[in-house]
């Protein structure tokens, strides 16, 4: 085939095209993860990513469409072609990338610890958990999951469904501590924190944040990265990370 042939086809195969030809950009995210996807008082998903998302689909001319789906299962639903892209909080790391590709990353967080206050002072790092008497929560599918089993081993380990309910665990004395990216804690610890949690904010791993997309897709990848570039440089990405996260 000539070159100039195989790459039309390979364009035509693109997921960017399928999403111009459909008009509708579908981006798969678990709503739950303040401040990036969240569902507010009126049940609307809003966030960080969300704002990312319109900014995006009104970059390529088409509308937006949500498809909140479990993060345990996230990445076989992208596979399946349940939505285009996944923009949902998701860390960069070696084992999903050799499942799925991802875009440059947008934003940097790392590991933080909600804990008890009852242990205020004396637990002062991820480090002072590793014990059988204690008790760490984390959400299932997650890098915070693979933290507090990795890096915590000796403590007993809890698994949660929600971020939300693992958090609510340690506010209602039933965990020591609840082991979750820096920013969802942050929200969280200004929510309901006060009288019964501290926030231990000193990150202890690097967790870079990025778009997945299917394999095999250069042309996708090289849109996003662009779109990327131009929207950290006009002031769209520092609106947005204003409004959500700084604040
Ligand atoms: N960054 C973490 C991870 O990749 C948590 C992301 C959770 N995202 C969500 N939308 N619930 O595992």
């Amino acid at each position: 085939m000539p070159i100039m042939a195989a790459d039309h086809e390979l364009a035509q195969k693109s997921t960017l095209n399928q999403i111009l030809k459909r008009g509708e950009l579908r981006v798969g995210l678990d709503a739950g993860y303040m401040p990036f996807e969240m569902t507010d008082k009126k049940g609307d998903i809003v966030g960080f990513d969300v704002d990312m998302a319109k900014e995006m689909a009104k970059a390529m001319g088409v509308k937006l469409t949500i498809v909140n789906t479990d993060y345990d299962g996230i990445i076989p639903a992208l596979m399946a072609d349940k939505f285009d892209i996944i923009i949902s909080g998701m860390t960069v790391n070696q084992e999903r990338n050799l499942q799925i590709n991802f875009a440059d990353p947008y934003i940097v967080v790392g590991q933080a610890i909600l804990l008890s206050k009852k242990h205020e002072g004396k637990i002062t790092s991820y480090k002072d958990l590793n014990d059988p008497k204690y008790i760490v929560a984390s959400r299932i599918g997650t890098t915070g999951e693979q933290a507090a089993k990795r890096m915590i081993p000796k403590a007993q380990y809890k698994s949660f469904e929600k971020e939300s309910d693992g958090a609510m665990e340690v506010v209602n004395g039933q965990a020591d501590a609840f082991v979750y990216d820096l920013p969802f804690c942050a929200v969280f610890m200004a929510q309901q924190g006060g009288a019964n949690l501290v926030l231990l904010d000193k990150v202890f791993t690097y967790e870079p944040l990025g778009f997945g997309v299917k394999k095999g897709d250069p042309d996708f990848l090289n849109w996003l990265d662009n779109f990327l570039t131009q929207i950290k440089a006009d002031g769209r990405f520092d609106r947005i990370y204003d409004k959500w996260i700084k604040g």
